[in-house]
């Protein structure tokens, strides 16, 4: 599915948050399987973006028939293919947000590329031209979670959904 937002909440250990609807599919499915995979889409990507944010969308591995992913070490779920970054999450808790659910999880790997991220403003998908290029990560193996705009959409893959 497509989140607005991912809230890097913590270096040490290296958490983030998501925020997601109670009557979300989704939710169930992560909370059920406990890891998932973020691929952060690049403004490239708004297609795949409108897509996993459609309610009608297939289910299961059917709905990455359209996208390029591989499957992630950690978790198994499916990264989508030149996202600007990848994150294998373990869920470690979730407190309940208004008709919302805040999923608290840490990030076990990561995989961070250049790139512009997507965006979402006004209802709208957009770039941000203006953006000057980021330092290089230092390393790899743990991205940079500053570098990830509050407001980049994201699609957040769940594992097997049957
Ligand atoms: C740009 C954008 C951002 C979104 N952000 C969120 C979000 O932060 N949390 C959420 O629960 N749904 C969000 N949605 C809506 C979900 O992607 C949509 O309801 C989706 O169908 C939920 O997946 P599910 O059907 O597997 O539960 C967003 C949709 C778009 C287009």
């Amino acid at each position: 599915m497509t989140v607005s937002s991912l809230s890097a909440l913590s270096r040490e250990p290296l958490l983030v948050g998501i925020c997601l609807q109670r009557q979300s599919a989704s939710l169930a499915l992560l909370k059920e399987s406990r890891t998932f995979a973020v691929s952060v889409l690049t403004a490239s990507q708004a297609e795949p973006a409108r897509r996993f944010a459609d309610p009608q969308r297939p289910r299961g591995r059917a709905q990455f028939d359209l996208v390029d992913w591989e499957p992630d070490p950690y978790s198994g779920a499916p990264l989508i293919a030149d996202a600007l970054s990848w994150l294998s999450c373990r869920l470690v808790t979730t407190a309940a947000a208004g008709d919302h659910e805040l999923l608290l999880a840490e990030v076990v790997e990561g995989v961070a590329r250049d790139g512009h991220p997507l965006l979402n403003f006004g209802g709208a998908m957009a770039a941000v031209t203006t953006l000057e290029a980021a330092a290089p990560p230092a390393h790899r193996a743990t991205p940079d979670l500053s570098t990830v705009a509050v407001d980049t959409p994201l699609t957040r893959c769940e594992g097997e959904s049957g």
